[in-house]
């Protein structure tokens, strides 16, 4: 344990201000000001593997920046890892590269669907799912979670329901930003039951497969269902899971043939099918050497996700949390307080000092709710957490 703490070391406050980063620089589009101690947008505050900076270095010490290819090592470092951490077995050539994960769900949408075709989202839902669809002329299509006692849930009913001939598509968070659900084995294998009964294609957002807490298993759709790899499209990155979403690299798995060449040929159209040079670097090195950081940083978030759940109870407990099961960004219900979200965002802001996502940019079920980052040193949540509490205390 020691040993681990040196090598890897999450309770160091790293001084992001001032480095061109939208959590800490970027505040005043969204909460007016730039001084805030920010638990917003999903990256970490902690410096990523050793074992990436070590491989980011090689190739910067190399001093040549040209054009990459995508080599067969990093197809094979992606394959790896969804066998190795995943159990699902893909194999390289099933593997492909896309400059970020919404570049991806962006670009199967133009590959899969025509202008004015529905899209179906799972509210509440990362934004980005709602502005891929409208910015580029297609419907959303919303199937709100069911919110019971024990957790969020899909509405299967419901999804049927709203299946018209013209909805075309589903877009997957899996796991769930921002419920911070895990989606079952029986769970995945329902909804592709739907899926494939309707002939709907599903672009799964696995981007937080990796960030799972010990109390859940995330299956990769594909494995839970394998039927449903005639109409699955799955994106993947080790952006979230090693704090590297600076270097926009990520991966999109087809089994499927023909889905495959629709999206390469989408890509390419779009000059969209190629990595940045040290994006490839950080991605192979995170597949083929990440894992023990990874497995210290699980260990060291799970601990922040149980300080969260132990201070709610405590200090804060008409602020309700439904147990996050994956992810470093947890949802946050306020409605106790009776509050508009923007009347919550005022007392976050103005009396606490600290900048949460507010509820409402995920959907109209997020009224009465905000999302908070836990990806920090736990002195810095603590002291969040305090503020927070703080400014509730008079309401
Ligand atoms: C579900 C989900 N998809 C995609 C992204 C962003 O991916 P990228 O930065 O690779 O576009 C995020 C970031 O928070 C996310 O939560």
């Amino acid at each position: 344990m020691e040993g681990e703490r040196l090598a890897y070391d999450f309770d160091t406050i790293v001084d992001r201000r001032g480095t061109g980063c939208m959590k800490w620089d970027g505040m005043v589009p969204l909460f007016g000001r730039n001084d805030l101690l920010p638990f917003w947008v999903a990256d970490m505050d902690f410096r990523s593997a050793p074992e990436i900076l070590d491989a980011l270095r090689e190739r910067v010490d190399f001093g040549v920046f040209g054009y990459p290819i995508m080599t067969e090592a990093a197809r094979e470092a992606v394959a790896n890892w969804e066998f190795e951490r995943h159990q699902w077995c893909v194999v390289p050539s099933e593997v492909d590269f896309v400059p970020g994960v919404v570049n991806g769900l962006i670009a199967a949408i133009l590959a899969f669907t025509e202008p004015g075709d529905g899209i179906v989202v799972q509210t509440p839902i990362y934004p980005p799912f709602f502005s891929a669809i409208r910015d580029n002329g297609r419907r959303v299509v919303e199937n709100p979670l069911i919110e019971a006692e024990d957790g969020y849930r899909m509405d299967l009913d419901h999804l049927r329901s709203v299946l018209t001939p013209d909805v075309k598509a589903i877009m997957l968070c899996s796991p769930h930003n921002p419920v911070a659900r895990v989606w079952t084995k029986e769970e995945l294998a329902d909804l592709a039951a739907v899926c494939i009964e309707r002939n709907v294609l599903v672009f799964c957002d696995e981007i937080h497969q990796d960030l799972v807490y010990s109390d859940a298993k995330h299956v990769p759709l594909s494995l839970a269902a394998p039927e449903i790899d005639p109409l699955l499209l799955t994106l993947v990155a080790p952006s979230k899971t090693f704090n590297t979403a600076g270097l926009a690299s990520s991966a999109w798995i087809a089994k499927d043939k023909k889905i495959a060449r629709q999206m390469r040929t989408t890509l390419d159209k779009l000059h969209q099918a190629r990595l940045n040079l040290l994006g490839v670097a950080a991605l192979e090195a995170a597949y083929t050497k990440g894992l023990p950081w990874l497995e210290a940083a699980m260990r060291y978030l799970e601990g922040n996700r149980d300080f969260v759940g132990a201070f709610l109870r405590e200090r804060l407990p008409r602020v309700r949390m439904k147990h996050p099961e994956a992810t470093f960004i947890f949802w946050l219900d306020f409605r106790d307080y009776d509050m508009t979200s923007a009347e919550i965002q005022r007392v976050l802001i103005d009396r606490a000092g600290v900048a949460l996502n507010p509820g409402v940019t995920f959907g109209a079920q997020g009224e009465g709710f905000a999302r908070l980052n836990v990806g920090c040193p736990r002195s810095r949540l603590e002291e969040g957490l305090t503020r927070i509490a703080a400014a509730f205390e008079k309401y």
